[in-house]
């Protein structure tokens, strides 16, 4: 079954990188849907190839907000989604559920497809609390609507970039849950990544697992060395 790839560039790389990016994905022959969210800079390259997402959004639709990039100003470049609630952004700019609920709305009524990330930390792992936290964000993070089309991702905070990677039962029993979750809320059916130290040599493994629908990738989606062997899994 064709998967969701989509990488998080965060706040690397170039406008020469992504061109070396484009040209490699060119020659890539794939059913799975490959997204590139570089930083907004970046965004507007047109390639057939790639769909292209935003990191991050405005709640607001416009007005005096400095320094923020709105949901229709994205989908004017020809970007598809964009990631909201990831975990660097709840962590270091304080974003809330309420929030992120909010900044999906936003997506969804400019034609975006949200990428909702949720996921634990090391501290609440270890107290048992994940498939709790989880449920709790992804309920709280959704948009009211449930026609609406979206992607969750789960991404466990101590797996990002650390190279540590939970067990494949914990990643089964966490998506089936967030499956679960969703289809209680009416989002039955929407793809739900695993995201947190993905690279070539695991994603077969990953992607194999039930309701897994695609992974998102931080460090590993750089670089065509790295990432295509995961596009290619
Ligand atoms: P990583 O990041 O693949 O570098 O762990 C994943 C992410 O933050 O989306």
């Amino acid at each position: 079954m064709s998967k969701i790839i989509a990488g998080n560039w965060k706040m690397n790389g170039s406008r020469e990188s992504l061109k070396i990016m484009s040209e490699a994905l060119k020659e890539l022959k794939t059913d799975n849907t490959v997204i590139i969210c570089p930083p907004f800079t970046f965004l507007g390259e047109n390639d057939s190839k790639i769909s292209f997402g935003a990191q991050d959004v405005s709640a607001h639709e416009s007005g005096a907000y400095t320094g923020e990039i709105s949901a229709k100003m994205i989908s004017d470049t020809g970007a598809k989604f964009v990631i909201v609630g990831h975990s660097e952004r709840r962590q270091y700019h304080n974003e809330s559920n309420k929030l992120v609920a909010q900044k999906a709305i936003a997506a969804l009524g400019a034609g975006l497809t949200p990428i909702i990330c949720v996921g634990e930390t090391r501290e609440q792992k270890e107290s048992g609390q994940t498939l709790e936290i989880i449920e709790t964000q992804v309920r709280e993070s959704l948009p009211e609507n449930a026609s609406s089309a979206i992607i969750v991702a789960y991404e466990p905070v101590w797996a990002i970039g650390t190279g540590l990677v939970p067990t494949m039962d914990d990643i089964a029993n966490v998506h089936a849950h967030i499956a679960k979750t969703l289809k209680s809320l009416g989002f039955g059916g929407t793809p739900i990544l695993y995201g947190g130290s993905v690279k070539g040599s695991n994603a077969a493994e990953i992607m194999a697992i039930d309701y897994v629908g695609g992974v998102l990738v931080g460090g590993a989606s750089l670089k065509p060395d790295d990432f295509l062997p995961i596009i290619n899994a």
